[in-house]
C-alpha cells in the first residue's frame, strides 16, 4: 500500500450502470490495492441540482452501496455518507471564502449543468458545487482523486482553495492530482452517453434475460442493413462493447462484421451473453450483500465512524492555523 491517499465519491443515483463502472468503479477497485482509499456518497451533492432529491437518497444510497460491494470494494476502506460527517459542511463554509464568484461561475461542468437544466437561474448552493467537493478532498488530506475527464475542473478548484487556505492561514493541505479514467465515456445503447436520464443503460444488476433484451435494441451501424451488409464496427456501439467486455474477440468480430459474415442479431447474442459472463460474479454478490442488509449497514458505520475520526482531525488543524472555530 502506498503512502498517498485517494479519494472519490459519486452521487446516491441508485443502481448503477455500465457507464459509471467503466467510468469510475472499475477503475477505484484496482487502485484500492495500490493506495489508502476512500470512497463516499456525495448525498449533499444531489441536492444541488433537485432539493427534493433528498426523500431518494436513503434507498438510492444503499443500492449504490451494494453495487460498490459487489463490483469488489473491500468492506475494510473507509465507505461512508456525506451527511454523516458533519466537518464537511464547516469546511465548505470556510472555504466558500477562499475563492470569488467569478472563479465559480468559469466552471465548464457547471455551465453544462445549467445548460441542462434549462434555466436561466442558478441555486447559490450549486454554484458551490466544487467548493463543497474541495471540502469532501482535503478534509481527508487526499493526493488523488480518480474521476472522469467531467470532474477536473473541480480538482482544479480544489487546487487552488488548498493553495489560498496554506496561504493565508499556513500550510494544511495538500495539493490533490486528478486521475482520469481510460474509458471514461462508455455509449449508451443509443449511442449517446449512457445515463439514467436517457433511458440507454444496461444496470450492473441487470439479469441475462434484461441485458439480452437491451443489448437487442442497440444502435449499430446503420449502413449495415442486411446481414450480409459489410458492417463499419468503429461507427458500432454494440463492437465498442466488445472491446470493453470481451476483448479477446475483437479482431476476429472486425473481420466477421467488415466481410458481412457476421450478422447484428449473433453479433449482439454474443455480446450479451459476455456482458453477462462478466457481471455474473457480481450479481451473486449482489444477491448475497441484499440478504444480509445488516451486514452493508455495518460495513457503512465503520466507514463513516473512520471519516468522522480523520475528519476532526484534519479541522483541528484548520481550527488551530485559522486560530479560531
Ligand atoms: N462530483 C462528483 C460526481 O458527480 C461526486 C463528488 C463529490 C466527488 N465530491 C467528490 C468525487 C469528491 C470525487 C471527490 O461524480
Amino acid at each position: 500500500m502506498g503512502y498517498k491517499r485517494i479519494l472519490s465519491g459519486m452521487r446516491p443515483s441508485g443502481r448503477l450502470h455500465l457507464g459509471n463502472y467503466a467510468g469510475a468503479l472499475e477503475n477505484w477497485v484496482k487502485l484500492q490495492d495500490e493506495y489508502e482509499s476512500y470512497f463516499f456518497v456525495a448525498d449533499w451533492h444531489a441536492l444541488t441540482t433537485n432539493p427534493a432529491a433528498a426523500f431518494d437518497v436513503k434507498e438510492n444510497t444503499t443500492q449504490m452501496i451494494i453495487d460498490w460491494l459487489s463490483a469488489g470494494i473491500h468492506p475494510e476502506n473507509p465507505i461512508f455518507i456525506q451527511s454523516q460527517v458533519k466537518e464537511h459542511a464547516e469546511l465548505h463554509l470556510i472555504f466558500s471564502m477562499l475563492i470569488t464568484k467569478e472563479r465559480l461561475e468559469r466552471n465548464p461542468t457547471l455551465k453544462e449543468q445549467v445548460r441542462d437544466l434549462h434555466t436561466d437561474t442558478m441555486i447559490y448552493g450549486h454554484l458551490g458545487y466544487p467548493v463543497l467537493q474541495a471540502a469532501d478532498i482535503l478534509i481527508y488530506k487526499a493526493n488523488i482523486v480518480p474521476v472522469g475527464e467531467d470532474q477536473a475542473p473541480h480538482v482544479e478548484i480544489t487546487r487552488e482553495i488548498a493553495r489560498k487556505f496554506n496561504q493565508t492561514y499556513g500550510e494544511v493541505f495538500p495539493e490533490p492530482k486528478t486521475q482520469l479514467t481510460t474509458f471514461s465515456r462508455l455509449p449508451g445503447l443509443d449511442g449517446r452517453k449512457m445515463g439514467k436520464s436517457n433511458d440507454n443503460f444496461i444496470l450492473l444488476s441487470d439479469s441475462e434475460e434484461e441485458i439480452a433484451k437491451k443489448v437487442r435494441t442497440a444502435v449499430t451501424d446503420p449502413k449495415k442493413v442486411r446481414r450480409n451488409d459489410p458492417g463499419h464496427p468503429d461507427v458500432c456501439n454494440v463492437f465498442t462493447y466488445h472491446q470493453k467486455f470481451n476483448p479477446q474477440e475483437v479482431p476476429q468480430i472486425r473481420k466477421d462484421c467488415e466481410s458481412g459474415v457476421l450478422g447484428c442479431v449473433a453479433c449482439k447474442q454474443n455480446c450479451a451473453q459476455k456482458i453477462a459472463d462478466y457481471f455474473a460474479p457480481m450479481r451473486e454478490k449482489r444477491n448475497y450483500y441484499e440478504q444480509h442488509p445488516k451486514e452493508v449497514d455495518d460495513i457503512l458505520q465503520a466507514g463513516i465512524k473512520k471519516a468522522n475520526a480523520m475528519a476532526h482531525k484534519t479541522m483541528e488543524e484548520v481550527h488551530e492555523a485559522m486560530q479560531m472555530g
